[in-house]
């Protein structure tokens, strides 16, 4: 990387940073610090597999992360800090899209924004600081449950919510036409129907719309994916519910490209970034365009 990349993107930072910072116990509205404290605390590392619907004969199959509460980004709340599995990913995300892609800091302002996978908040808050009306979306109920007691804490409920909904139930009509910006990262491999994904996330753009897909990934030339499947996982142990693994498909840049090509979009640029080791990509919708339903996964899908 250029020197003066580096030095855009420390800037970028920078910016984001200082803008997430809005979200300290200081800036509370709705609660006291002790008590935000308290909650969330009491929360980490508890292991709950109920409340997500797994009978126990099913839970050896299942992800840790959605068994355990693990949280997601870093967050310096003031009077406490919480390190999360995705360090300062909601920062480093942004300012590379933004690097990499025909997308400003400013263009978050006022844009509703669909943020996919939101584990405990971080990239939502980030997108709210910067001026972004955001709905939110998490699989994992004991997640979503946080952003909404973070959303009430800080008193965002104007212009932040949240649902606990996996991505294929986003589905229907409400869904369509909505959002200005789908922001997409660290999901798509942990999907075992990313093309799926991919159509459901254009039918929710309005013309115009702008997705932002991030994606662990492979770096080839050709139009290629990795298969791990969930037995395969790199960090942890299985026995201590603190492993990272469970990706289906890892996509190189050209794999990922061919894939948002087929779910409608247009404009795509995909790259690997050699920093992160990951896939970025960037798509319009331009225009309403149909899909091939051979094979699809769901049949009823616009
Ligand atoms: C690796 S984390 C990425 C978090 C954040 N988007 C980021 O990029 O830093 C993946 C998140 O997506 C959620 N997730 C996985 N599959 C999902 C699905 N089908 N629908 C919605 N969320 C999903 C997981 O529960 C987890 O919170």
């Amino acid at each position: 990387m250029t020197n003066s990349k580096e030095i855009i993107i420390m800037k970028l930072r920078n910016y984001i940073i200082q803008k997430f910072n809005n979200f300290k116990t200081l800036n509370l509205k709705n609660i006291t610090a002790i008590a935000f404290k308290d909650h969330i605390l009491s929360q980490l590392s508890t292991v709950d597999a109920e409340i997500e619907g797994y009978r126990s004969n099913e839970l050896e199959w299942q992800r840790d992360l959605s068994i355990k509460y693990h949280w997601g980004h870093n967050h310096d709340f003031g009077t406490f800090r919480l390190d999360g599995r995705m360090g300062d990913r909601h920062i480093d995300l942004l300012a590379n899209f933004i690097t990499f892609f025909p997308i400003d800091i400013t263009d978050f302002r006022d844009k509703n924004i669909f943020d996919i996978g939101c584990w405990t908040g971080g990239t939502t808050l980030t997108l709210a600081a910067l001026g972004g009306k955001v709905h939110a979306t998490e699989e994992v109920k004991k997640y979503a449950s946080t952003v909404d007691f973070l959303i009430r804490s800080f008193g965002l409920e104007s212009h932040v919510s949240i649902e606990n909904k996996s991505i294929y139930e986003c589905n229907s009509l409400d869904y369509h036409d909505r959002f200005d910006i789908v922001y997409f990262p660290g999901v798509i491999y942990h999907l075992s129907d990313p093309v799926l994904s991919l159509r459901i996330l254009f039918n929710s753009l309005s013309i115009g719309g702008v997705l932002l897909v991030e994606s662990a990934g492979i770096d080839h030339e050709e139009p290629y994916c990795r298969f791990d499947g969930n037995f395969v996982y790199h960090t942890g142990t299985r026995e201590e519910l603190n492993r990272g693994g469970w990706n289906w498909f890892l996509p190189s840049p050209s794999a990922l490209g061919r894939m948002m090509k087929e779910a409608g979009f247009d404009e795509i640029e995909t790259i690997w970034d050699e920093g992160s080791k990951r896939v970025y990509g960037y798509g319009k919708k331009t225009k309403e365009v149909g899909i091939c339903k051979a094979g699809l996964s769901v049949s009823d899908i616009k």
